[in-house]
């Protein structure tokens, strides 16, 4: 049996260039969504697939993370005096058992290869995960748990798959495959962004991985991929070359791109409608509106 997954990098050290102004002060995985930040919506998702450490690899300017994820004594006080115990339980789902967290930083933008190798001490000799806050994915079962219950069955390294039209290969990281019939299908090979007329085939890299320690070994060399930057999928790519499992797993539930402004709209209508106590007069707003356009 696969050895179990406790840790998980965040790479949150981008500089979300799409979403300036906003960005110039606020991280990016601290925009909203309904009315949690990003990065919870990462955090919760790692808890429920049994993440117990949890690695944040960020930049300057993103000191609000580390403070999102700190207890704020001011804050929990006078909601006690006030008895307003709901929001109380609402402020614990923010923090993380001491020691249990950890932020490094990446001194400079060298790609996001770069960056999980920034945490490659943290990680030392056992398979770990990598979540990317900018992909919001929802569903029933929580994506990196179905990963996980995957990941049980044939070990080795693991991305989060999902079909895309193919003029937006140039956009992912897409998995070459003999067979793509299946959920779970073994890679032979992976690129970053390639052109979408020679792209191996229509499966795009969604932002969830599970990675055995061998991944970081080849991140050492620290050869420029796609775009110049030291690329994820390449030392991934570098696995199924030396001849260690790599597998797919296109996964059950929706996924948001909330790096980009449409993705962004688009999870918080849906979150929105999906959320008790806003469903109802969301949903009769939103009617009325597309009434009006048609
Ligand atoms: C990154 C990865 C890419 C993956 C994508 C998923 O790209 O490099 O392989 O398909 O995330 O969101 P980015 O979107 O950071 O350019």
């Amino acid at each position: 049996m696969a050895r179990k997954i406790t840790k998980a990098i965040f790479p949150v050290a981008g500089m979300g260039t799409r979403f300036l102004p906003a960005t110039k002060s606020i991280p990016k995985e601290m925009m909203t969504l309904v009315d949690r930040p990003l990065v919870q919506y990462a955090i919760d998702e790692a808890r429920a697939a049994g993440i117990k450490e949890f690695i944040f690899v960020t930049a300057r300017g993103k000191s609000a993370l580390e403070d999102y994820f700190d207890h704020a004594p001011e804050l929990e006080r006078a909601l006690r005096k006030a008895g307003k115990d709901e929001q109380l339980e609402l402020l614990k789902t923010t923090n993380i058992e001491s020691g249990g967290i950890a932020y490094l930083r990446q001194h400079r933008a060298m790609g996001l290869g770069h960056a999980v190798w920034c945490a490659r001490r943290l990680i030392a000799d056992e398979p770990f995960a990598v979540m990317l806050p900018d992909d919001v994915i929802s569903g029933d079962v929580p994506c990196l748990q179905q990963m996980v219950e995957a990941h049980e069955e044939v070990g080795g390294s693991m991305v989060a798959t999902m079909d895309v039209p193919r003029e937006m290969t140039g956009s992912y990281g897409i998995l070459d495959v003999a067979d793509a019939s299946t959920d779970l299908v073994a890679a032979r090979g992976m690129v970053e962004k390639p052109d979408p007329l020679s792209a191996p085939s229509t499966l795009a890299v969604i932002g969830r991985y599970i990675l055995t320690p061998s991944v970081l070994k080849n991140l050492d060399a620290k050869k420029p991929g796609s775009g110049g930057e030291i690329q994820l999928t390449d030392a991934i790519a570098e696995e199924i070359r030396e001849g260690r499992p790599v597998h797919g797993l296109r996964f059950t539930g929706q996924r948001f791109d909330c790096g980009s402004k449409a993705g962004f709209l688009q999870a918080t209508v849906a979150f929105g409608l999906a959320r008790e106590g806003l469903r109802d007069e969301f949903g009769a707003f939103l009617k009325q509106l597309t009434a009006n356009a048609g």
